[in-house]
């Protein structure tokens, strides 16, 4: 069976605010109508059409997909039956068709799924779900528990069917024949002057088409109109999300203080407190232990390790049984091997810290490769820039950094070499020497 979704994001979205289309409008990390394509993505032998108007350029220019996405223009935003019109002449005839609108990101591909299987049986089939403050929102006109009547829209319901609270999702699939022939029998006569899809569903009764209305989860089947719903929206994501990870065996010390902006995967007996913000693609292994406060973005972190309170980690590969912060940065594709220790305030960018190395005090390590069992003492920092380019500082295993070494890169130090405190190491110092290279103390008399 062929599948065309067509997926409405022509309009500004006024009641959102600002200047952005509505559809590009963040959940989760990334744009609302991302979501859908995410979803639509995954079914076999189906197409995507996406109907832009306001700033189409912009929707173009950020949406990804494994498919070619194909875009429809909508000129003028005359409605949502208008908007699925622009889109019929690139759809197959005998495809079930599957409108999804932008603001509506969260359906799952099950539910879609079932959706379609009643389409091709001729039905027209939509999504509808229970909203307490159904506002804005179509109303579902039943004219029994099973059959609906029509849909009426919030501008055009008398008080009695304002008090409805079931609502349209705007989700439904129909055969495109069916489509066709009836989408051009909806007229605009009504309180906003618009070519209403939800019109189908009378036009369709009227032609003894079954029209048949699943009840959905809200959260599923939720439209994002204003900066309030997207909140709630976002808020109900994330704590499925949260939910998701406890039901894998990683403990969440509170399901509403983790924000997952992106994909993660965590490893069992993992666990995260409060306050932490994942963002992209996030790896963790087993048993990593996430202190309160951080932010992790596009890690790898393996089994065992601990990152304690207020760390940033970004771009970076972290090992097993690695300990890091609290308070520390690593970010700029660092790799720390296992056993490797970054205390606080410590900063890496770009450097190798090799296994079981350590600098566990205020420490930059900048363009820097540490080999195995390293000490570097509280203070150090790698001079890895001079003003125009950047230089690598090598460090050879067994090597101990004085406490407040500033060791001027382009720089090698040999195996197990020593750096005495204080001393600023302008050049090489050879495998097992010790490079003392600061003012000698005097002992002056004090005047009287
Ligand atoms: C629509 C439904 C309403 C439903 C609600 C669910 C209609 C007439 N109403 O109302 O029954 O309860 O969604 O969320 O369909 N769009 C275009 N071109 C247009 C108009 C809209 O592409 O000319 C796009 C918008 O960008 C948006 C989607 O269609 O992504 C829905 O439009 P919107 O104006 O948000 O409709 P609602 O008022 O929410
Ligand atoms: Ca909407």
């Amino acid at each position: 069976m062929n599948i065309d979704f067509i997926i409405l994001a022509a309009g500004k979205g006024t009641r959102m605010g600002g200047d952005s289309p509505k559809v590009l409008a963040s959940l989760a990390g990334k744009p609302m109508i991302q979501h859908l394509i995410d979803t639509v993505d995954s079914f076999p032998s189906s197409k995507t059409s996406i109907v832009v108007g306001y700033k189409s350029n912009e929707v173009e220019r950020d949406l990804v997909s494994q498919k070619k996405l194909r875009f429809v223009k909508q000129k003028n935003q005359l409605g949502t039956a208008h908007a699925v019109k622009q889109a019929l002449p690139i759809i197959k005839k005998n495809s079930v068709a599957v409108v999804l609108y932008g603001d509506v990101p969260l359906v799952k591909k099950n539910t879609l799924n079932k959706l379609i299987k009643s389409a091709s049986r001729g039905k027209l089939s939509m999504l509808t779900f229970i909203k307490d403050d159904p506002t804005g929102y179509g109303r579902i006109i039943r004219s029994s528990k099973k059959s609906v009547q029509k849909i009426i829209e919030h501008k055009d319901a008398s008080s009695a069917q304002k008090e409805i609270r079931e609502v349209n999702s705007g989700i439904l699939a129909i055969k495109a024949s069916l489509l066709q022939q009836f989408i051009s029998k909806i007229k605009n006569n009504n309180a906003a002057k618009e070519y209403y899809l939800t019109d189908l569903v009378e036009i369709a009764n009227n032609h003894s088409v079954d029209v048949v209305a699943t009840l959905c989860d809200p959260y599923e089947v939720g439209g994002a109109n204003d900066k309030k719903e997207l909140h709630e929206l976002e808020r109900a994501y994330q704590k499925k999300l949260a939910e998701d990870l406890l039901k894998s065996g990683v403990t969440i010390a509170d399901t509403s203080r983790i924000d997952i902006r992106g994909d993660i995967k965590i490893g069992q007996n993992s666990f995260v407190d409060i306050n932490n913000v994942f963002e992209g693609n996030n790896v963790l292994g087993k048993n990593v232990h996430i202190g309160p406060n951080c932010y992790i973005s596009n890690c790898s972190i393996k089994d065992n390790t601990i990152v304690y309170a207020n760390t940033v980690l970004e771009d970076s590969v972290i090992g097993k049984n690695c300990k890091i912060g609290p308070f520390a940065r690593i970010r700029g594709g660092s790799e720390l091997t296992e056993g490797a220790e970054l205390g606080n305030f410590v900063e890496s960018n770009r450097s190798n810290i090799g296994k079981n190395s350590k600098a566990k005090h205020l420490t930059y390590l900048g363009d820097a490769r540490l080999g195995t069992k390293v000490n570097v003492g509280a203070g150090t920092i790698t001079c890895n820039y001079d003003g125009k380019n950047k230089h690598k500082t090598i460090i050879a295993d067994g090597t101990f950094i004085g406490s407040n070494s500033s060791l001027v890169a382009p720089l090698v130090l040999g195996e197990n070499a020593y750096t005495g405190a204080g001393s600023v190491i302008t050049k090489d110092v050879p495998k097992g020497k010790l490079a003392v290279a600061r003012g000698k103390q005097v002992n002056l008399n004090k005047k009287k």
